[in-house]
């Protein structure tokens, strides 16, 4: 009995140092190189959040360096779980590694999540989860979809859902009163927009009874919702990327991938055969594409692409951009009155207009700014590099070892952005936001080559929902919400957003 005790006991024992070592093997990796490690490193890595993130949030551990170490260093040796990663605390630094040096950091961590379950056929094809060759390939084809002609041809889809959507508002307020839950507000009218855009259809988010929520809605809260908390168990899993396999995890289910594909082969098949291709939108290009030889489920993989932050995180930007200009009423007034002086008789608006209201766009830049929906960038150096850290210290960075660009820390930073947590559009006068995102402080759509896709969408999509909204109702908030909702790229209003609409009296 004692004999198997003492086994039982070594055994656990050898377990543990085995654990302790696999997890600890490389906290030295910086010390070696010279580079200043942050404190405190735990078993867990600089940011045991990470992986418990029911205690504490990824991007407010990071700040915890980012507050100590920014002032004194132009980046810090970190290890994000087991692995050595160089948290960038200078945006000069970031700016370098995505844009000028952007051959020696090509790849993204999110690229090497979905290499291991080839039946997540969709999520594969998103040059946001590709890399080297594949990326290029698929950023090119997405890339011709989402030409500023192209959006221009298709913007009457965009002014259509700006009407739907002011006239759902009026509907809401007639069946329920002028409180008016504003994240579902918000994604009714994403989903309607990107519906049409991508598929030609009509989502019934806005055009549907008032709260009631379609299967098309439904299906993509609930594709977005997996996909969300897959980035965070997808994070979670750097500590041992080998479980991905073993346990086939996916991004996207298999429910959504098969709902997804029978609408894309639906619509590609209803488009040719009753239109051709003479309404210019994401699906005429998505036929364009496979007549050069794509696939059905290469349609689908673009389709969703666009849909995801389409859809998501543009809908969040909104929501988040209505609650700040319901809290600051002046700025509020002062984009009204911008808005109310371009605004022709009949109502509607330019695509050109849209993009020349300089108001609106500095408060959609200080929006994205508080917000920052998408809250860091994890690249993998590809090509070996040596990093000048200052002080008249150089580092060598190998292939494999990635870096951290912490865009949301820049964004609230004090020193780069005075009173950050207030919103102050008037600091984006004068195209700020250009000379910011060159000094790399401001990077809401990362920068470089691998800079957002859809960047012109989401802002046409943005800006065309705030024109509509307040040319005809005043916003005001019922209730403060705090910060605090983690989707694993950053962080958000935590709770309902109530907001009151008052019709303008014209
Ligand atoms: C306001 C809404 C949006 C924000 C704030 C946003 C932000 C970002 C950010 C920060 C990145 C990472 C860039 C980097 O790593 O340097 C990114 C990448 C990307 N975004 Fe967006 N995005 C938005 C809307 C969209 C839309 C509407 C689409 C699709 C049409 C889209 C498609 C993509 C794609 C495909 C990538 C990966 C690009 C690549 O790796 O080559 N985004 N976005």
């Amino acid at each position: 009995m004692m004999i198997l005790v003492g086994l039982c006991l070594t055994f656990v024992h050898v377990v543990f140092v085995g654990i302790y070592f696999y997890l600890t093997r490389y906290h030295k990796y910086w010390d070696k190189r010279g580079v200043v490690t942050a404190q405190p490193v735990s078993i867990l890595g600089t940011y045991p959040g990470l992986l418990l993130n029911k205690t504490r949030s990824f991007i407010l551990e990071v700040q915890d360096v980012y507050d100590k170490y920014k002032n004194d260093h132009r980046a810090v040796g970190t290890f994000i779980t087991r692995q050595p990663q160089l948290l960038i605390l200078d945006p000069v630094l970031a700016h370098e590694i995505l844009v000028d040096k952007f051959s020696h950091f090509r790849d993204t961590i999110t690229s090497s999540f979905v290499s291991h379950n080839s039946d997540d056929k969709y999520v594969e094809r998103s040059p946001f989860f590709s890399a080297g060759d594949k990326w290029k390939q698929r950023r090119t084809e997405g890339a011709g979809g989402l030409t500023p002609n192209r959006l221009k041809q298709a913007f009457t889809i965009w002014e259509k859902s700006g009407q739907k959507l002011v006239e759902y508002i009026e509907r809401a307020i007639k069946e329920k009163g002028d409180i008016i839950e504003t994240k579902d507000l918000a994604y009714r009218f994403t989903a309607a927009t990107m519906g049409d855009f991508i598929w030609s259809i009509d989502a019934g988010s806005l055009s549907g009874k008032v709260g009631e929520i379609g299967i098309f809605q439904k299906t993509s809260s609930d594709w977005t919702v997996h996909a969300f908390s897959s980035m965070i168990r997808f994070n979670k899993s750097l500590v041992a990327p080998f479980v991905r396999k073993l346990c086939g995890m996916r991004f996207f289910t298999k429910e959504s991938d098969k709902f997804f594909l029978k609408l894309t082969e639906d619509m590609v098949n209803f488009r040719q055969e009753n239109f051709g291709e003479d309404r210019e939108d994401y699906l005429s290009h998505l036929i364009q594409l496979q007549k050069r030889g794509n696939s059905i489920h290469d349609s689908v993989g673009h389709a969703l692409t666009v849909y995801l932050d389409g859809y998501e995180t543009s809908g969040a930007l909104l929501y988040h951009m209505l609650y700040s200009l319901s809290e600051n009423r002046e700025e509020q007034e002062k984009l009204r009155s911008e808005i109310l002086d371009v605004l022709p008789t009949e109502g509607t608006i330019s695509y050109e207009q849209l993009n020349a209201l300089p108001y609106l766009d500095q408060c959609f830049n200080e929006s994205l700014r508080l917000t920052t929906p998408i809250g860091f960038f994890m690249r993998i150096c590809t090509k070996p590099i040596q990093i000048d850290l200052g002080n008249e210290k150089k580092v060598d960075l190998e292939p494999g070892i990635t870096v951290l660009i912490p865009a949301y820390q820049y964004h609230h930073d004090e020193d780069l952005y005075p009173e950050a947590s207030g919103f102050r559009p008037e600091r984006f006068e004068n195209g700020a936001a250009s000379l910011l995102n060159k000094r790399g402080c401001f990077l809401p759509f990362g920068d470089g080559p691998r800079i957002c896709l859809g960047m012109r969408v989401g802002q046409l999509t943005v800006k065309m929902a705030i024109f509509h909204i307040l040319s005809n109702y005043q916003v005001e908030q019922t209730k403060k919400v705090p910060m605090g909702a983690d989707t694993g790229l950053g962080i958000f209003l935590n709770g309902d957003v109530e907001l009151k609409y008052t019709k303008l009296q014209k």
